[in-house]
């Protein structure tokens, strides 16, 4: 069943192995002048939506690649986009001032460069490590903190340094503190190896595989999920159906998983909901004022990408079941296709009660048991793993989730001091205050593309006529109207929404279609306006925000956030406060977990959950799952309490 598409049948598919060595081998040719070409980027070139509404199976396909390019000779960076039917380049751009991407290969090539360093060595020596083959380093984007003497156009990274007693430790209970390397990308080498006060090297180990952490649970009996006639979902190419829902799934080398399409067969009728779902950019920032640590931040999805950084998912392990897996292609620094195994899970799962009732007057009860489709993948960044769930249900409402676990970032303390800047998790080690904040982009069809978005409050009515017994509420309705008034944030004490409504397609009420966005409780960003990383994370300071749509603004911190100075994405698109009424909206929101780690955080973090969920109010005349048969016959009637 997993596969990998060779051909393609939709104009939304990916890139093949082929088309991506045909785009790669047609921008070589035109750039035979460039030495040290390489592909932080390649991709489907998205076509337009008319054109993707307008197809029909079986029409011809046009067929783009998207690449951005990194001239290492030079420094310098392009953008280019290739018509595979007509083979060749149709737009190329300078990337002036824009950093690419890091690549994989850089990864390799800062551990390398490093460690073969004298000054570090020499730093790691003062603190009584030699044996530098043992030593973790980890690259970490500079941002645009200014590193004294060093110009910022260069193609920079940080590195800081861990120990390792065997290549299977756990590095972060390690940490060779203040010791932080300053790596041209370009040019191959150190710049600059910061070394400051020296801490000792914390005295506990943090393994936690199986081998390291003693006697094992062995009371857990075996537990099986068994569909003997195979799972209830279908995948052809990238067209996933499931029930009553379809919707498309793809990897996108920066957003990861990327869903097109998503609509809902209502009695026959294909009704469309969201065009485009993905991951638009995540901040990681950390709380950290200290020299060696305040410049952490991580933009994992435009400074790393997320869909570059997906694995390989193992059956029984990181997926329980009747699982069918999506392959996914990747160039890579070459442009050269890599085929990813098992990338994309998806299955089905139980998921309690959809609906019940006991009638207590005739005891009889009708109960439905809830079906889930699982639309899942995993991410890993560094330290950290995103796992990523779109969960579809069978009353039309759907929900997103990311999964945060993995190892947390450390910092060693001189013995005996506490930390203002993070909890202590093992003796001298200290677990530092961060937080993750995601931006969805959900560009919203539904039931077409012209939406307008309503804010809605849950509130007292005030005291008077109409609520005469002080005991009235209701909701409260603001239509958002322009680009700045739609910049919003949540209050969870009105429980507060958002609606996405076709004012053009009225239910059998009288009242729009509409799709509400039901946000979690999460902070915003908590490092000052004023910092540098708020600056380069604008969409960190708002919950949602609106735009029209358009093709080219598809990442909220803009689509280089690489060694980016700030103000780009979303607070400059909406700064020109354009109109978002009765259009083709496009709604960004922002969420995520603000981490004060605890001592259970460590050695490895439990699954921490966050996400939204997205509704149907009044898309539906009624309850749309009424007609989910009853599991067993057995389930009409209530059992008597006293057999
Ligand atoms: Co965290």
């Amino acid at each position: 069943m997993a596969g990998i598409a060779t051909a393609v049948t939709h104009p939304l598919d990916p890139l093949t192995a082929t088309e991506i060595e045909e785009a790669a081998a047609i921008i070589r040719r035109e750039c035979a002048g460039m030495e040290r070409l390489r592909f932080p980027l390649l991709m489907l070139e998205e076509p337009p939506k008319e054109e993707v509404y307008r197809f029909e199976r079986g029409d011809p396909i046009s067929r783009r690649a998207r690449a951005t390019l990194l001239n290492r000779a030079d420094g310098t960076a392009y953008e280019a986009v290739v018509s595979l039917n007509e083979r060749r380049i149709t737009s190329w751009r300078s990337l002036k001032g824009a950093q690419p991407p890091i690549l994989m290969e850089e990864f390799a090539a800062v551990d390398e460069l490093v460690k073969n360093d004298e000054r570090w060595r020499s730093a790691l020596r003062r603190r009584g490590v030699t044996d530098f083959d043992m030593v973790q380093v980890d690259l970490w984007s500079v941002g645009d903190f200014p590193i004294e003497g060093i110009d910022p156009n260069r193609r920079l990274v940080r590195a800081a340094s861990y120990l390792r007693h065997a290549p299977t430790d756990n590095g972060y209970a390690k940490p060779i503190e203040n010791v932080v390397a300053i790596v041209d990308l370009n040019e191959n080498r150190v710049l600059k190896i910061l070394d400051g006060e020296v801490v000792p090297l914390p005295p506990e180990s943090g393994n936690y595989d199986a081998a390291s952490v003693g006697e094992l649970r062995t009371d857990l009996k075996p537990l099986d999920i068994v569909q003997p006639e195979g799972p209830s979902f279908s995948i052809e190419g990238s067209l996933l159906s499931w029930q009553r829902w379809s919707m498309r799934v793809s990897m996108h080398p920066t957003d990861g998983l990327v869903l097109h399409q998503v609509a809902y067969d209502d009695g026959g009728e294909r009704r469309s909901i969201l065009y485009r779902a993905a991951l638009s950019e995540m901040v990681v920032p950390y709380g950290d004022g200290t020299d060696a640590f305040h410049w952490r931040n991580a933009f994992d999805a435009g400074e790393y990408g997320m869909g570059r950084n997906m694995g390989s998912l193992t059956l029984g392990c990181d997926c329980l079941g009747e699982i069918r897996y999506l392959d996914t292609v990747v160039a890579d620094d070459d442009g050269r296709p890599t085929l990813c195994r098992n990338v994309v899970c998806i299955h089905e799962e139980d998921y309690s009660i959809l609906w019940k009732h006991l009638d207590l007057s005739t005891g009889s009860s009708e109960v439905r048991r809830s079906r889930r489709l699982v639309v899942s993948c995993i991410g890993t960044l560094g330290n950290y793993e995103y796992g990523f769930y779109w969960y579809f249900y069978q009353d039309g409402h759907m929900e997103f989730e990311i999964k945060l676990t993995g190892v947390i970032q450390t910092r060693a303390l001189p013995p005996g001091t506490v930390d203002d800047y993070g909890t202590i998790v093992s003796t001298d080690l200290s677990g530092v205050h961060h937080q993750h904040i995601f931006n969805m982009r959900l560009d919203f069809d539904v039931d077409g593309t012209a939406n307008s978005v309503v804010e809605v409050d849950t509130v007292a009515l005030p005291p008077g006529e109409a609520n005469p017994h002080l005991n009235a509420f209701g909701g409260r309705e603001t239509l958002l109207e322009t680009e700045q008034q739609a910049q919003r944030i949540i209050d969870p004490l009105k429980a507060r929404y958002w609606k996405i409504i076709n004012p053009g397609r009225l239910n059998r009420f009288g009242r729009p279609v509409a799709f509400k966005l039901l946000p979690e409780a999460s902070s915003l960003m908590l490092a000052s306006p004023d910092s540098r990383v708020a600056r380069r994370a604008r969409f960190a300071q708002r919950h949602l925000w609106v735009t029209p749509c358009h093709a080219d603004e598809m990442h909220a911190a803009g689509d280089y956030p690489n060694q980016s100075t700030g103000e780009a994405g979303l607070s400059v698109w909406t700064a020109q406060d354009r109109d978002i009424v009765d259009t083709d909206v496009v709604v960004w929101h922002t969420f995520g977990v603000s981490h004060i780690v605890r001592p259970e955080d460590w050695p490895i973090m439990p699954v921490e959950r966050v996400g939204f969920q997205l509704l149907p109010v009044g898309f539906f005349d009624r309850n749309p799952s009424l007609d989910v048969a009853p599991p067993q016959p057995a389930c009409h009637t209530g059992a008597d309490c006293a057999e």
